[in-house]
């Protein structure tokens, strides 16, 4: 089992450049399945990615993954697919139930493991399973999996979500690709990573379109089947970063290879707790700061402040004057990293769903454990910040979705190994 090892209170300083986006990255690895030939660049080597690619192979996928160029290329011309998703490939990896809506609108049929839940919270697909069933789609649960058929294709439908959820909007798109004549969904999740999958499909002929959270799609009569794409950056990898900057730089740390306007929501929430950052085209430069302001947020579906950056956030907080307090509105257990802070000196109450942080307190390195993706970087951050040294365990947590976190914070001065 592998640790990081982090000498906290070294000053940052030079340049990070952040990677693809994982969650773009996902869901158009399995809309590659509607494609013929499909070269993907920008996207971030990580233990997810590579589940994915392994499950794109075992339903009979031809992939070439160039890793030194962050490219991969995708052959789907072979007539046996196996349009089976199993439970060793998705237990771990859930997001590999977003090729149940490309198998089904393409080969009418999929059988894929039900994901199961994880640390964060229980996780159902029902609201995929509702889509797919709008659709056409005859959908049973047997022996922890989902089995779907629609023997005469999928049906273009009109849906409006319960709720909203990014893998069921995704699901719906990819299912709406092949589907006979126009859907339109609506009640959307419309995250920049969904927007980049919408891009994607447009690539392969398919007629969308965006009008706040409604999507509507149609067959478009110029079909392609070979597509070029390079995925959206990540922009929760870079608000991870932002806030480490933040925390510690020694002037000003360079932040590039993305597009500030898309997480311009994100920034003016960091702006206002006291973040001084400046924009240029395709980068930001984040200043050292001592004044910060406590805030409370929610987390929301974007454009709100997202889930994902919460325990970020909650690191940084720990280090402003007075009571903040952050409240989780999206998953139901997604909390785990605060004991860990706690000892490391951290002051947060829990009520309901809202975590209380009180600061400025000093942080004492210790040995933590992490239990999320989200959460393990979190523990990262407290460990830069923190004195003395911590240990975080369990950390192929963080390798499902931080592409070279040692390699890109010690060419920025910090001291972080792996063991
Ligand atoms: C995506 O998960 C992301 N994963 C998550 O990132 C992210 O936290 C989440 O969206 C919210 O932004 C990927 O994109 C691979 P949801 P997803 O469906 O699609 C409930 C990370 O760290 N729900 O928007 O699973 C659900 O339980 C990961 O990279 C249902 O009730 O999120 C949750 O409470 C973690 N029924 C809420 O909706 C459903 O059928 C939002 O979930 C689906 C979801």
């Amino acid at each position: 089992m592998q640790k990081l090892i982090i000498k906290g209170k070294k000053e940052l300083s030079g340049k990070i450049s952040i990677s693809g986006s994982k969650n773009a990255t996902l869901p158009i690895l399995a809309a590659s399945i509607l494609a013929e030939h499909a070269i993907i660049k920008n996207i971030p080597l990580v233990k997810d990615i590579f589940t994915m690619v392994d499950l794109l192979n075992f339903i009979g996928l031809k992939t070439k993954l160039i890793k030194k160029n962050n490219v991969i290329e995708i052959y789907n011309k072979s007539k046996n697919i196996n349009t089976l998703a199993p439970y060793k490939l998705v237990k771990t990896m859930r997001a590999g139930v977003l090729v149940l809506g490309s198998l089904l609108t393409k080969y009418k049929k999929a059988k894929v493991s039900l994901p199961g839940g994880c640390a964060i919270g229980t996780r159902p697909v029902d609201l995929h399973l509702f889509a797919l069933k709008k659709f056409g789609a005859k959908i049973k649960i047997k022996d922890g999996y989902i089995i779907a058929k629609a023997r005469s294709g999928l049906k273009g439908a009109n849906i409006r979500f319960p709720s909203i959820s990014v893998g069921a909007t995704e699901n719906a798109l990819l299912a709406a690709f092949k589907a006979k004549g126009k859907t339109v969904l609506k009640n959307c999740a419309i995250e920049p990573e969904i927007i980049d999958l919408i891009k994607f499909l447009k690539k392969l002929g398919a007629n969308i379109h965006v009008k706040g959270r409604s999507i509507s799609i149609s067959e478009s009569k110029k079909k392609t089947s070979s597509v070029l794409h390079k995925v959206i950056f990540d922009r929760i990898e870079l608000g991870t970063y932002m806030i480490a900057s933040t925390l510690l730089a020694k002037k000003n740390l360079v932040i590039d290879k993305i597009d500030p306007k898309i997480i311009q929501r994100e920034i003016n929430i960091l702006k206002k707790i006291g973040i001084k950052i400046i924009q240029k085209k395709n980068s930001i430069i984040v200043k050292k700061r001592e004044k910060l302001k406590k805030i409370s947020i929610t987390t929301k579906p974007y454009p709100g402040f997202p889930t994902d950056l919460q325990a970020q956030l909650m690191v940084l907080l720990t280090q402003v004057k007075g009571k903040s307090k952050i409240k989780e509105d999206i998953f139901e257990n997604r909390f785990m990293h605060v004991p860990e802070l706690r000892r490391m000196g951290a002051q947060i109450e829990i009520k309901n769903k809202t975590a209380i942080i009180t600061g400025p307190t000093k942080l004492t390195g210790a040995e933590v454990m992490a239990t999320d993706l989200r959460a393990s970087v979190s523990l990262v951050l407290a460990g830069l910040i923190a004195e003395n040294r911590t240990i975080i365990n369990r950390i192929y947590h963080l390798d499902r979705g931080y592409e070279s976190l040692e390699r890109k914070l010690k060419n920025c001065k910090a001291e972080i190994q792996r063991i």
